[in-house]
């Protein structure tokens, strides 16, 4: 039988879809976390296309910046908007927390508007190391943003949670099994009733996992355990061979949530992922084996032994963010799966495929010029050394020079550099920047290692690019120059 000409086109329009949609075959349930603690950051415009590019359709991000979800306007990608903990407070007056609902989430409910889908009332706010401070005000701020939602009349589609860190259960000492969960001692009456209410609800429980912590902090920790490709000595758990600590841990979670009379609750993992950079353990390589453990296992809804199936899971992070707090380690500015600019940093296949391929990086990037500053070694006092490298690493990010870290093989003077550079990029190429009380110097050579990239800053939104420098400037034009770059 002979296809006439409109069946033909129909089969040609349908092979095309079909291609176009199995570029993005992304793994379902497959979110991103979108951090912005970075001293340059790209337009959020060009963060939403690079998702877009790359096919991610759900978002979380840590607060409810507007010129943020503006970016998503139209797309029809799943945001996560957030009130801080700073914020929790706030939120304890009924009308306060009526208002950032109206502000920030019913204002964008319309049709082309932002699909904001989830409120996280605080971020890991019952996290041990916070002393309780968080505690009190965390389970009223998160009734009275739902019950906002709910009085908005768009809570059947919003839903507030709380992302809370795993420290929020644990096994007994004596019984270290995930069946034996729990909620921690000191929080257990007010996280019963947090799920209780988020149950009637219909509001999931959002927890985030890091087995690169559990490595991290416990130094006898057998390391196949971090990862999924099962070369780990298997933990038996009531006839259940546990072989990686993520599935330990969220099974923990679902024992907990058992034990407490919700053992059928829905679990979003709010947070995943593995930093490359800062630590022994924090490097591309294993960032690679982690991921080509845990997307296959999303594609294929393989869940965990007590949870079989989909879990919706975000992945942290999206950008490398070299302004956070170092607290908890060095490696907390490098969970990137891009790097400060919006390039990929290694393969990743986020259909689960595992084939050798990179993301679409950030396009149309505006980069400061290709120059950079090092330290000039034939400066003649040196006296002051010290105390120029600590104030150019207090304000910029130098934790690529740490122990076990990208850049730690250098030289004396390439540390120095480093150091000398990086503030500069991070002030914007101000050539004031590049003193350093005479110690310092600018060079048009790209002075990167094989394994240390000393980075060109990308132009902040707004900033102008600057293209040459004046040699010789009026003291006018220099007052307003540094009046206006500083
Ligand atoms: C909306 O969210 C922004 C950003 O997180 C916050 O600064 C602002 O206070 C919120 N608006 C209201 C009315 O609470
Ligand atoms: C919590 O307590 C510890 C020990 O007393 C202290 O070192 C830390 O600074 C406290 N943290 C906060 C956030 O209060
Ligand atoms: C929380 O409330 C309890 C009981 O009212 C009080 O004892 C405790 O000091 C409060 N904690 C904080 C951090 O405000
Ligand atoms: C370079 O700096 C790092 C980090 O500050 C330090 O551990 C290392 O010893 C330094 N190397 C040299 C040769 O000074
Ligand atoms: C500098 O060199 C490094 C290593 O070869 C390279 O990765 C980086 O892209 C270069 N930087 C610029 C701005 O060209």
């Amino acid at each position: 039988m002979w296809l006439n000409f409109g069946s033909f086109m129909m089969i040609w329009v349908l092979l095309i879809l079909l291609l176009l949609s199995d570029k993005n075959n992304n793994v379902e349930g497959l979110g991103v976390n979108w951090g912005t603690q970075a001293n340059h950051k790209l337009p959020p415009n060009t963060v939403v296309q690079m998702l877009k590019d790359n096919g991610i359709q759900k978002v979380k991000l840590f607060d409810a910046d507007e010129s943020t979800l503006s970016a998503f306007s139209g797309t029809n990608i799943e945001v996560m908007v957030a009130i801080p903990n700073g914020d929790l407070v706030a939120m304890l007056d009924y009308k306060r927390a009526r208002k950032w609902v109206e502000k920030n989430v019913t204002r964008y409910h319309f049709k082309g508007g932002v699909n904001i889908k989830y409120v996280a009332v605080g971020n890991e706010p019952f996290l041990k190391s916070y002393n309780g401070t968080f505690e009190n005000a965390t389970f009223p701020a998160l009734k009275n943003i739902q019950n906002a939602l709910n009085e908005a009349g768009v809570g059947d589609t919003v839903k507030a949670t709380v992302p809370l860190n795993a420290d929020v259960y644990e096994s007994p000492q004596g019984n270290p099994l995930p069946s034996a969960g729990r909620f921690r001692g000191d929080v257990a009456d007010l996280m019963t009733q947090m799920v209780q209410f988020m149950s009637q609800n219909n509001a999931p429980f959002s927890v985030n996992i890091y087995p690169f912590l559990s490595l991290y902090g416990n130094p006898g920790f057998p390391v196949d355990y971090a990862f999924f490709d099962g070369g780990a000595v298997p933990i038996a758990d009531n006839g259940i061979q546990y072989t990686n600590v993520f599935d330990a841990n969220f099974d923990t979670l679902v024992s907990a949530l058992k034990a407490a009379g919700f053992g059928d609750m829905p679990i979003i993992v709010g947070e995943v992922g593995w930093p490359t950079d800062g630590d022994i353990n924090a490097n591309v390589n294993n960032a690679i084996r982690f991921y080509r453990g845990l997307l296959p296992r999303l594609a294929a809804n393989t869940g965990t032994p007590l949870r079989p199936g989909n879990i919706d899971m975000y992945l942290f992070g999206l950008l490398d963010e070299d302004a956070k707090s170092v607290a908890p380690g060095s490696f907390e500015r490098h969970w990137g799966i891009f790097r400060y600019d919006g390039q990929p940093k290694f393969p990743m296949d986020l259909s689960g495929q595992n084939r050798d391929v990179y993301l679409v990086g950030a396009k149309n990037v505006k980069y400061l010029e290709k120059q950079w500053c090092e330290y000039n070694p034939n400066a003649k006092d040196t006296s002051k050394l010290m105390d120029n490298i600590n104030f150019a690493c207090t304000f910029a990010d130098c934790t690529p020079l740490g122990y076990g870290s990208s850049c730690q093989n250098m030289d004396t003077n390439g540390n120095n550099s480093y150091a000398f550079n990086v503030y500069f990029q991070t002030q914007n190429q101000n050539l004031e920047a590049c003193n350093f009380q005479g110690l310092a110097r600018l060079t048009m050579q790209n002075i990167s290692t094989p394994t240390c990239n000393f980075l060109v800053q990308i132009a902040s939104s707004g900033l102008r690019v600057r293209t040459a420098v004046p040699v010789a400037f009026s003291l006018i034009t220099a007052s307003l120059y540094l009046f206006f770059y500083i």
